[in-house]
């Protein structure tokens, strides 16, 4: 299959050639094709979320497990009640104050989304996406687009158009390229058939700022902990997932002390042949004496490292890093995300130091 890249400015989609780009990647999605597009989150790959036989084409391009959901995107609210039902009051203000935005929440189906896109559920996730590329094509792809974040199964999700071309390329019809993600983490999905809400992956749209909101959240334990026996309730994050193919170490601990062991466990590795990476922030990028070195942000933004988490694995793929070190991030605010991620990518190896 020849993939279609085609690029297109997001403060020109009204151009004549935004109309012409966006209009290829909704035929191709009306017609049950595999368009990817960019979220402001990570790139999704989308199908006819109410087309089983469309949305049954993302599994086998991503290589990724049936009984693994999908996520449909929608772009109002008239939209959410054709799939959802059930829809509780809370989840209306919810989505009053962050949709469109980083969200996905999960009700119950009705009978217009098909078993092929819930991965046999009776629940579905919906999230309505802010990035302007991302409702334009869900609007001319017939209004309901199932997208996965557009990378092989089990690879770091993709933040730019080339992260796709690299996992994608050949198996999908189009790729539309607006340029870099604005946030870098897949959404927070907060499932809303139960009281309090629960949180099954933390994003962008954090616990504190949804408690503001509505009162009690609850989270998934199976997220803050990964030995428990406990099946997560997302089926997607049970899967070793975000990973490089280097073997990824997080270390712990006060901050110069955790220099020191990463210098010292970076020079043993390279000294005995191996390639090291190094996951820095601006504030300790020149301390560190062995090894490809990387800045993944600053600690007095965190935004920025969310931005770079995924892109800064994949250089460390590109450049054949066999083993990576990595300082920790507090968890606060966005923190959650980027450590349920990070840890995740290192399959929970941490060094407590
Ligand atoms: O930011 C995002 O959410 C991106 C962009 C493209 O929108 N999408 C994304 O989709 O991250 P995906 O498929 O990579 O992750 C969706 C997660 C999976 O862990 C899946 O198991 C979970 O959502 N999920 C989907 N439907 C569910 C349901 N009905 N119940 C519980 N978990 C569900
Ligand atoms: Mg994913």
């Amino acid at each position: 299959m020849k993939t279609i890249i085609e690029k297109v400015d997001k403060a020109q989609l009204n151009s004549e050639e935004g109309i012409r780009v966006i209009e290829r990647a909704g035929e191709i999605l009306r017609k049950g094709g595999l368009a990817a597009f960019p979220t402001e989150t990570v790139y999704g790959l989308g199908a006819d979320g109410l087309n089983e036989e469309a949305a049954e084409k993302i599994y086998a391009a991503k290589g990724r497990p049936s009984d693994n959901p999908l996520i449909i995107h929608i772009t109002d609210m008239e939209s959410l009640k054709k799939i959802a039902k059930n829809i509780p009051e809370t989840a209306v203000r919810i989505a009053e104050k962050y949709w469109p935005g980083p969200l996905t929440m999960i009700f119950e189906k009705t009978d217009a989304v098909p078993y092929g896109t819930t991965g046999g559920l009776d629940t579905v996730a919906v999230r309505m996406p802010c990035d302007e590329t991302a409702a334009a094509v869900i609007r001319a792809g017939g209004g309901f687009i199932a997208a996965p974040s557009a990378n092989t199964s089990g690879r770091p999700s993709p933040t730019e158009a080339q992260h796709v071309k690299e996992d994608l390329e050949g198996r999908i019809d189009m790729i539309v390229d607006s340029g870099p993600v604005d946030i870098g983490v897949e959404s927070t999905i907060l499932d809303m058939t139960t009281v309090p809400p629960m949180i099954l992956r933390p994003g962008a749209v954090t616990k504190e700022m949804l408690e503001e909101l509505v009162g009690e959240i609850c989270v998934d334990r199976a997220i803050i902990a990964p030995d428990s026996k406990k099946r997560p309730k997302a089926p997607g994050m049970k899967y070793r997932h975000y990973a490089p193919r280097a073997e990824l170490s997080i270390v712990e601990g006060e901050a110069e002390t955790v220099i020191s062991v990463i210098n010292e466990m970076a020079a043993q590795k390279a000294s005995e042949g191996f390639k090291v990476g190094i996951i820095s922030t601006d504030e300790t990028l020149e301390r560190y004496k062995a090894g490809i070195v990387k800045s993944i942000g600053t600690r007095m933004d965190e935004a920025t490292i969310a931005n770079h988490l995924y892109g800064i694995l994949r250089e460390f793929d590109d450049e054949r890093a066999d083993c990576i070190f990595s300082e920790a991030f507090p968890t606060e605010g966005i923190g959650s995300a980027i450590m349920n991620r990070l840890l995740k990518a290192a399959g929970y190896r941490v060094i407590r130091v």
